[in-house]
């Protein structure tokens, strides 16, 4: 058996960080932001909001969506960069919040790369007969490790979630091949610092900024569209179509630029192109659910189409899939 996506679901807080509100905390402007990576508007959780409270909210919605009752769950995976707590994970404070009472539950941690990830450990799990029901998710609240001092990230990241349910169906349906890679050596680029056991919490850590995302910008950006482009390549050729035949390209949201380069690249017209992050700019491994369940929603893709989804992240990690809806 292989595994299908059968709901989405996605949620993204109310409140709402602008390019202006960003020109107030930092020398920045709306003009820059916009031009440099085509966010205007990202979402930003209340303080003391969990994650698996955004988790709650999006798996609810994939739920409706496939009309899977929560008690019938076998699986649930958490992508994400940003847990509750160290433990228990995730999955498990999201579990025991939507009544998934005979699943287990795990996070998984690759960054922007999150969700692909989940989706490929879920579709594993299901192929080896370890569960016919899953919940991934990828959901993050960034905001809390966010230096709103500086510029170069800041105006990047928001907060918000998206779900997708998973059950089992024919080969030759559903999840058609999945694609994961990481590069450990190129950690430096995109990282967050503090707060594991390299640099435990305490008060240097926390006065020299290191709970917090950094990045360098530039190379990190070379190396999204190399990897990006070649795993969206990897995905066309394992399953034997071609990019002409695939309806949908979701790819993760974190600079306009970038997807527009890779776009180009593949030779996909840009009205195959999901982009949402104007709306809500870089929120890692929630930006390709939330992404497939605007598309979904939008009537972007019909049952029986084919969409590729391609993520990079910190790690260096990426990652596609290939999935006939
Ligand atoms: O989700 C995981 C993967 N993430 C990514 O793939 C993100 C990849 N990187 C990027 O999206 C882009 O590199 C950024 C949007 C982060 C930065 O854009 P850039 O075109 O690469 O700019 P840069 O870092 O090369 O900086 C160019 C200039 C610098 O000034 P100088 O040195 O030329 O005077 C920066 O200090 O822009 C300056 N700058 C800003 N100016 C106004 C950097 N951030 C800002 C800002 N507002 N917010």
């Amino acid at each position: 058996m292989a595994s299908k996506i059968v709901g989405l679901g996605m949620y993204a807080p109310p409140k709402k960080l602008t390019n202006l509100d960003l020109e107030k905390m930092v020398d920045t402007s709306d003009t820059w932001i916009t031009e440099r990576t085509g966010i205007k508007v990202r979402h930003i959780a209340e303080p003391g909001t969990a994650n698996s409270d955004l988790c709650d909210k999006a798996a609810r919605m994939a739920l409706d969506d496939a009309g899977v009752d929560p008690a019938d769950l076998d699986i649930v995976v958490v992508g994400t960069l940003t847990p509750d707590m160290p433990f228990p994970s995730t999955a498990c404070f999201l579990q025991a919040k939507i009544g998934a009472t005979q699943a287990y539950g795990m996070d998984l941690s690759a960054a922007c790369s999150g969700f692909v990830y989940t989706l490929s450990v879920a579709d594993a799990l299901i192929r080896a007969g370890r569960g016919k029901k899953a919940l991934v998710v990828g959901s993050e609240i960034l905001s809390t490790v966010v230096d709103y001092t500086d510029r170069s990230t800041c105006i990047l990241f928001g907060d918000g979630a998206g779900a997708a349910v998973l059950t089992e169906c024919p080969e030759g349906e559903g999840v058609l091949s999945c694609h994961l890679h990481s590069d450990g050596n190129l950690w430096q680029l995109l990282q967050c610092p503090g707060g594991g056991t390299v640099h435990p919490y305490s008060p240097e850590m926390m006065e020299q900024r290191l709970r917090s995302i950094r990045m360098t910008g530039n190379e990190t950006f070379k190396h999204a569209v190399l990897k990006m482009v070649d795993v969206a390549g990897e995905a066309l050729d394992r399953s034997g179509v071609c990019i002409d035949d695939v309806k949908l390209f979701v790819p993760h949201q974190a600079n306009l630029r970038i997807i527009q380069v890779v776009g180009k690249r593949l030779g996909i017209p840009e009205e195959r192109v999901f982009v949402n992050l104007d709306r809500y700019g870089n929120t890692s491994s929630a930006s390709i659910p939330i992404a497939l369940a605007e598309a979904k929603a939008q009537g972007r893709f019909a049952a029986g189409d084919l969409v590729l989804v391609v993520a990079f992240g910190g790690g260096l990690t990426w990652a596609s899939a290939l999935m006939r809806m």
